[in-house]
């Protein structure tokens, strides 16, 4: 992972307000700490408490400013009290990353998964997308717009080829989420838009899979390796910036090659 950036280190997003879930480690962690390196004021939410303030604390001692804010995106309360909190601080919310999306054990076939799996990667995946932009989009109509991304996956594009039924069909969602919000706020200046990562080097990869069965992984994607955070992070803020004014309802693959449009 990549060292914090020293605060300002650019100035891409300064006077932003961003809400990021899922941002106490992997894609989200890495995220957070760069919008911070630009400019940004960073609400970073996290089911695990620890790893939301771990993440406050890094961004912090770069010289940034952020907030811990501990929720499960899957409750309606959790998800308005963080949101408001961070409102209540910053008096705005420009940006939200739906990063937020659990996932149920590893090649596991259909007829054997549970049911509370299959409800509890819906509830984080999209649940969680469509209570995060139900309570973001009032602070950023009234902000005169902002940035949606939500983070799908190369499963939503296709199918998954580690995780099972209940991830393919939650990233499906999400994507259907993405259109469905990008016609209805365009006017409002809310653009939105989905990102789809192939297979990342990650804490949630490292633990699903052996090193070997990475390798093989490696061997399918045609850009010859898996993602590394930063490879996600960097589309995710240019969606979140100036350059991809243009763009709304997009889906963008971010899968070496895997996934072709
Ligand atoms: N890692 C990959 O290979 C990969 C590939 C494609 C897409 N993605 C997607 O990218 C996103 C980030 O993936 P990652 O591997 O970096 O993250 P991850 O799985 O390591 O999780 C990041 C954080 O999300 C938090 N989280 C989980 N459920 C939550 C909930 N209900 N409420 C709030 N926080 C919750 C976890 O505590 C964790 O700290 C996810 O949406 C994932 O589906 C990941």
């Amino acid at each position: 992972m990549n060292p914090v950036l020293s605060h300002a280190s650019n100035s891409r997003f300064d006077g932003k307000v961003a809400f990021v879930t899922g941002a106490g480690r992997g894609i989200g962690r890495v995220l957070v700490e760069q919008l911070s390196g630009a400019g940004a004021k960073v609400g970073v939410c996290d089911l695990v408490p620890e790893r939301a303030q771990a993440s406050v604390d890094a961004i912090k001692a770069a010289g940034g400013q952020a907030l811990a804010l501990p929720a499960d995106v899957g409750d309606e309360e959790q998800v308005s009290a963080a949101v408001e909190r961070l409102y209540g601080e910053w008096g705005r919310v420009d940006i939200l990353v739906n990063g937020a999306g659990s996932y149920g054990a590893a090649f596991r076939k259909t007829h054997e998964t549970p049911v509370e799996e299959w409800d509890q990667v819906f509830a984080s995946n999209v649940r969680g997308t469509f209570l995060c932009a139900k309570f973001v989009i009032p602070h950023m109509v009234t902000g005169g717009g902002g940035r949606i991304i939500n983070v799908a996956s190369n499963a939503g594009r296709s199918v998954s080829p580690l995780l099972g039924c209940s991830y393919t069909a939650a990233k499906t969602a999400v994507i259907g989420i993405t259109r469905h919000l990008s016609r209805e706020y365009a006017k409002d200046g809310i653009l939105v838009n989905t990102i789809a990562p192939g297979p990342v080097r990650s804490e949630r990869v490292a633990g699903l899979i052996e090193e070997e069965s990475a390798v093989e992984l490696a061997t399918q994607i045609p850009i010859g390796r898996l993602a590394e955070p930063e490879d996600i992070v960097d589309v995710i803020l240019f969606l979140a910036s100036d350059a991809a004014r243009y763009m709304t309802g997009a889906i963008v693959d971010v899968s070496g090659g895997l996934i072709l449009s």
